[in-house]
């Protein structure tokens, strides 16, 4: 059988990102082109910024992911590109670009949703078993997604507010700590010690959504109060209770579900899945179970080019083809 190469574009965010991948299995380039430190001041991604980046760097990454690859055009079998969700004009950029090399190089074109992405990171390193239930933890989002067969995404749990990732930058800010936080807080929380006892939103019984506003509030708070008490905490204390907090309500409802799903594998895909709290906490609750739980290397965690060639690759094989009129989606449902 002839294999399948499929090149991915993603421009959803700050990364500027093209890869060329084999068989949705193997990566044969992955080049990210990041804009974090045109951010960081601002402690945010803001978004035109991430446009003009992004019209910046997109011929360059896509050159260097078919240099990278030692790959010509007449070697791509289709062209895939990140449609949604995100921001919308970092979006439309590589919507653009892959539309422009659609046409010019008569190639076939599928847009991909960004979280179909995170999750299909995992079949990067190994083979996906059905049923199986993905942890999508990001930036943007956080959810819990069953998929039966390839292709198909049942949504049985997300987020009433703040996405887990979006929660670490923003008490990361409280503490003073660069954007994105997330990775400060993991290494302070290594060095702290769970003094307070932060709340848990376990919401209704049974339920697999999410909230994290409540934790937001309480952790401003507590600090509010104790600088109004003239008490010291210690920030790597904040960061092990609010750590502790949060992987506690994620691990309790992803095992839940992998139970009650019967499900043969469990992934977990997005920024935050480089969290080693929630890496160590799943993995300790996962060993008293015989199902397999997968987490991607870090660099596959992250916005990368790959994870939406690997989405892409199982889409273009279903059959799946977008119109040269596609357009970004900033709000795109999974
Ligand atoms: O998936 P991603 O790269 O972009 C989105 O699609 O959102 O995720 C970025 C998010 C940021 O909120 C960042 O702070 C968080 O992932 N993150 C982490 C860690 N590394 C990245 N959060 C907690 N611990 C980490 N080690
Ligand atoms: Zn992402």
């Amino acid at each position: 059988k002839k294999d399948t190469i499929i090149l991915g574009i993603e421009t959803s965010c700050d990364e500027t990102a093209a890869s060329i991948v084999k068989n949705g299995t193997e990566i044969v380039s992955n080049v990210v082109a990041s804009q974090i430190e045109s951010h960081k001041r601002f402690g945010g991604v803001v978004p035109e910024i991430a446009s003009r980046h992004h019209v910046e760097q997109i011929t360059i990454v896509l050159e260097e992911a078919l240099q990278e690859a030692d790959m010509g055009w007449d070697q791509i079998d289709a062209i895939t590109v990140t449609e949604g969700p995100g921001l919308v004009g970092a979006l439309l950029v590589g919507v653009n670009a892959a539309k422009a090399l659609a046409f010019a190089k008569q190639k076939p074109l599928v847009g991909v949703h960004h979280i179909a992405g995170h999750i299909y990171a995992n079949r990067l390193e190994k083979e996906f078993t059905f049923p199986l239930l993905a942890l999508i933890v990001s930036g943007g989002h956080t959810e819990l997604v069953l998929m039966k067969e390839h292709g198909s995404y049942e949504l049985i749990g997300e987020t009433r507010d703040d996405a887990a990732g979006e929660a670490y930058d923003k008490v990361a800010r409280m503490l003073d700590l660069p954007y994105p936080g997330g990775p400060h807080i993991d290494r302070l929380a290594a060095i702290g010690e769970e003094t307070i006892a932060f709340p848990r939103a376990w919401l209704e019984d049974g339920s697999y959504d999410f909230s994290f506003s409540g934790l937001k509030s309480a952790v401003i708070n507590k600090i509010h109060n104790a600088k109004q008490r003239g008490e010291t905490l210690k920030p790597e204390d904040i960061a092990a209770s609010f750590q502790a907090s949060v992987v506690d309500v994620l691990t309790t409802k992803t095992l839940r579900a992998a139970k009650e799903f019967n499900v043969k594998q469990v992934i977990v895909a997005g920024g935050v899945a480089a969290n080693k709290g929630l890496r160590a906490g799943l993995q300790a609750k996962f060993s008293e179970t015989d199902i397999p739980l997968l987490i991607p290397p870090l660099k596959l965690c992250t916005d990368n080019a790959a994870m939406i060639a690997a989405a892409g690759t199982i889409a273009y094989e279903q059959g799946r083809r977008s119109g040269l009129d596609l357009n970004a989606n900033p709000s795109l449902l999974l």
